[in-house]
């Protein structure tokens, strides 16, 4: 059977599209990793929020309490500033202009919660997940 040039052109076009849809996301996959929570952590990091009586202080999306709400706190703050904040907020209340505003407005310290750096990651692997989910 002989099969015409159009129809072949059309089987052609049929295979680069599919092969667009499975390849694309394919080479782009390095950037969505990056992206993808690690949901060990982001478990981790909910268990700590609990345990470690953040949730006396704050909640997230519930509104202020003696702390302010986290939510949105991972797109208002860089990682580097979280890491250092949670490590060590009764020093950085003395050092770091952004603590400084936040204890004007709090009137409370936090108190240092004794975190690892591990638990740290993980709590800010949590808040990171909670603020995507909005
Ligand atoms: C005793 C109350 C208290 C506890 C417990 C507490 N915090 Fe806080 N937190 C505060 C207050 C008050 C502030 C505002 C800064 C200040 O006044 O020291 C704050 C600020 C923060 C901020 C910065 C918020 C922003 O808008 O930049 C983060 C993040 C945070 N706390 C996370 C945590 C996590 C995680 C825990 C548990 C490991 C925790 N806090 C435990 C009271 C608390």
């Amino acid at each position: 059977m002989r099969v015409g040039l159009g129809f072949n052109f059309s089987v052609w076009l049929l295979i680069v599209s599919i092969a667009i849809v499975f390849v694309a996301p394919a080479l782009s996959s390095g950037e969505e990793d990056k992206a993808a929570p690690n949901m060990e952590s982001v478990e981790k990091g909910k268990e700590l929020f609990q345990s470690k009586s953040c949730v006396a202080c704050h909640t997230i999306g519930g509104g202020k309490l003696s702390g302010p709400d986290l939510q949105g706190v991972t797109d208002r703050r860089e990682q580097v500033w979280l890491e250092k904040w949670l490590m060590s907020p009764d020093t950085m209340i003395y050092t770091d202009p952004i603590a400084k505003e936040l204890l004007k407005e709090y009137f409370v310290p936090m108190p240092n919660q004794g975190l690892t750096v591990e638990e740290t990651v993980d709590i800010i692997s949590y808040l990171k997940f909670e603020d995507s989910e909005k």
